[in-house]
């Protein structure tokens, strides 16, 4: 069995010390940290390994092509989907750009768009662009009491069918864990096609995709131990083939003639370009490494720390939680009395903690909760409960120089 407290150690940032102070690093929402064996493969590649793919007969190019396409069947196998069905991209934000896009080429002034009022910007603008191109009609669901209205939801939805349903598996500003799965049954049934903002969810929840039964899925690597700039989607094939291509140039063709050009089949159509070939390596080591450590140890584990967190939070007067406190991957999103989230985050940094804090990408949803921002502490696996008892005490005297 994993021992989860140990692979703090593979984590040599964690170790670091800022202005004297340990790091204390509870900003995992916004990137997660990278091990040891992310960083190493990276390195090694380009120590000794690199070379462009898909375009050359020597030996290191069709190394590198190689590991490129192995890395898409390990992510693949990882979201139990088939290795076809995955597209790699710069990210989550990509991702939601290239499905805007593609979708909205069915769209027209009767097309309705569905999204949750937790969406980060990036599933927001996307389809408020493809809105305002087509004349469609973005549809905000309901939310109750910082929490998705899972039965408003599914009424709206079988009410107005939308075309599409575009919503975040988990809310980056409060970790909320939202009931996709039920709503996705409801759009199978209704004809709407499903895309599921995976960027909080992939390291956290490990979704099986089958099982879920979405029509695509977006992340980025670099939320689950990977590099930045890397991601991808997935999509049952049908769909994603049907898709027109996003950005085009070299590789992404199958012939190209002055009058017109062809293009490949999904999902190599979707990648034009010398592509990020080693944040797709660095990417696949992550997820290898995930596969080591067993999910529900790790699950257990992060909801101890969460739990313990929140009960020491709410012992200090004055301060509100916000979002839903019951399924949630480990993110406290609150505000203490009138202070600005900004003071409280940036004498937080004194300490050598590291917390978010303003809108989080999520202008409208703290609008509904009607904040201008808050401090968003986020755990993962490598966090321990020193990291809580070092945050809870620099909180507490933040507060007595603030009060
Ligand atoms: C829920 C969610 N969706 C989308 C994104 C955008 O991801 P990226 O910046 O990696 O493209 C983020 C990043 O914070 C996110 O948390």
């Amino acid at each position: 069995m994993t021992d989860i407290q140990s692979l703090r150690n593979d984590f040599p940032i964690l170790n670091k010390q800022l202005d004297g102070q340990p790091l204390c690093y509870l900003d995992s929402a916004a990137t997660a940290q990278k091990p040891n064996k992310v960083i190493d493969v990276i390195k090694t590649f380009y120590q000794n390994e690199n070379s462009n793919v898909h375009r050359g007969l020597h030996t290191l190019s069709e190394n590198a092509t190689v590991r490129y396409e192995s890395a898409r069947e390990t992510i693949a196998n990882f979201l139990n989907v088939e290795t076809r069905e995955i597209v790699w991209t710069s990210g989550a934000t990509e991702s939601l750009n290239l499905l805007a896009h593609g979708l909205s080429a069915r769209f027209n002034s009767d097309s309705v768009i569905a999204i949750s009022p937790f969406e980060h910007h990036a599933n927001i603008v996307p389809w408020q662009e493809a809105c305002q191109r087509t004349g469609a009609t973005l549809l905000v669901l309901p939310m109750l009491d910082g929490v998705l209205d899972e039965q408003g939801a599914i009424a709206l939805l079988k009410q107005h069918k939308p075309d599409v349903l575009a919503m975040g598996h988990v809310s980056n500003a409060l970790g909320n864990i939202h009931p996709v799965e039920s709503l996705i049954s409801v759009c199978n049934a209704l004809g709407t096609i499903t895309v599921i903002d995976g960027a909080q969810s992939l390291l956290h929840l490990r979704p099986d995709l089958k099982a879920l039964d979405c029509d695509f899925y977006v992340f980025s690597a670099h939320k689950a131990l990977g590099p930045t700039g890397v991601g991808g989607l997935y999509g049952k094939y049908q769909q994603l083939n049907a898709l027109p291509v996003y950005k085009t140039g070299g590789e992404m063709i199958k012939e190209v003639n002055f009058e017109r050009s062809s293009y490949r089949e999904a999902p190599g159509k979707f990648e034009p370009g010398t592509p990020n070939i080693s944040g797709v390596i660095g990417f696949a080591a992550a997820i290898d490494y995930v596969n080591e450590i067993d999910p529900s140890a790790l699950q257990r584990y992060e909801q101890a720390l969460y739990h313990s967190l929140l009960e020491k939070l709410r012992q200090i007067k004055g301060i509100t939680v916000y979002g839903d406190t019951q399924n949630n991957v480990g993110v406290v999103s609150f505000n203490y009395k009138n202070e600005h989230h900004y003071d409280l985050a940036t004498l937080l940094n004194t300490y050598g903690v590291a917390v978010r804090s303003g809108h989080h990408c999520t202008q409208p949803l703290m609008k509904m909760l009607k904040v201008n921002g808050t401090v968003r502490a986020s755990l993962a696996f490598y966090n321990n409960q020193d990291d809580i008892e070092h945050f809870i005490n620099a909180l507490n005297a933040t507060i007595d120089l603030l009060d």
